[in-house]
């Protein structure tokens, strides 16, 4: 197999492990939503979840203040409101209304759930330490929710540059991983 060199620019789009999600917050009276595709899990139970928000974003206030928000997971039919989402800032814009996302209550946090997604985890910030260095927040999973009629959500897996993959075959292998 014949490689060439490949721009180091463009490896996260290589390890991109998505789905691309929608994190909401809650501060000071607004409900914000912003695409993040920059996560990783760390542990089973509770879930921890590892993400970046760049602290340029409006929903890195939020969360830093509030240290609560929603992981909601978008399918396919949701992509342009996705990408609409990681290109507008809650700053200037109210993007439920401007994107037509419903924003309805969780349970366990202020942060609203994005009513059209399949899945959505309430989540708090329980360790900050790397967010000063990397702007890396962990969160743990204290409420989860799903559509029960949700088989094989077609989720968005982002590849780069406004590319992304669409998940779609699902196969069943032997595995010792939980
Ligand atoms: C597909 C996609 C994935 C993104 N992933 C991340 C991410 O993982 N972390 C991040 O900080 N910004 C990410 N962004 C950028 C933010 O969503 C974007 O800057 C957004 O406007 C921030 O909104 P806010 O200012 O309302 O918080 C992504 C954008 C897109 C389109």
């Amino acid at each position: 197999m014949a490689k060439r060199a490949f721009p180091l620019s463009k490896v996260y789009g290589l390890l991109e492990p998505g789905p691309v999600v929608l994190l909401t917050t809650a501060h000071k009276g607004r409900a914000n939503v912003m695409t993040m595709s920059w996560h990783t899990m760390m542990e089973f139970e509770p879930p921890l979840v590892g993400c970046i928000v760049s602290g340029r974003h409006f929903s890195f206030d939020a969360l830093v203040a509030t240290r609560r928000c929603v992981l909601n997971i978008p399918t396919a039919e949701l992509a342009a409101k996705a990408v609409n989402c990681g290109n507008s800032s809650g700053r200037r814009v109210d993007k439920f209304k401007t994107f037509g996302l419903t924003p309805a209550p969780a349970a366990l946090v202020d942060a609203p759930l994005v009513a059209e997604c399949y899945a959505n985890l309430e989540c708090a910030v329980v360790d900050t330490r790397w967010v000063n260095r990397y702007n890396f927040f962990v969160l743990e999973v204290l409420k989860a929710w799903i559509d029960p009629a949700a088989k094989d959500p077609r989720t968005l897996h982002h590849r780069g540059r406004g590319v992304f993959m669409v998940a779609g075959e699902t196969i069943k292998l032997p595995s010792k991983m939980k």
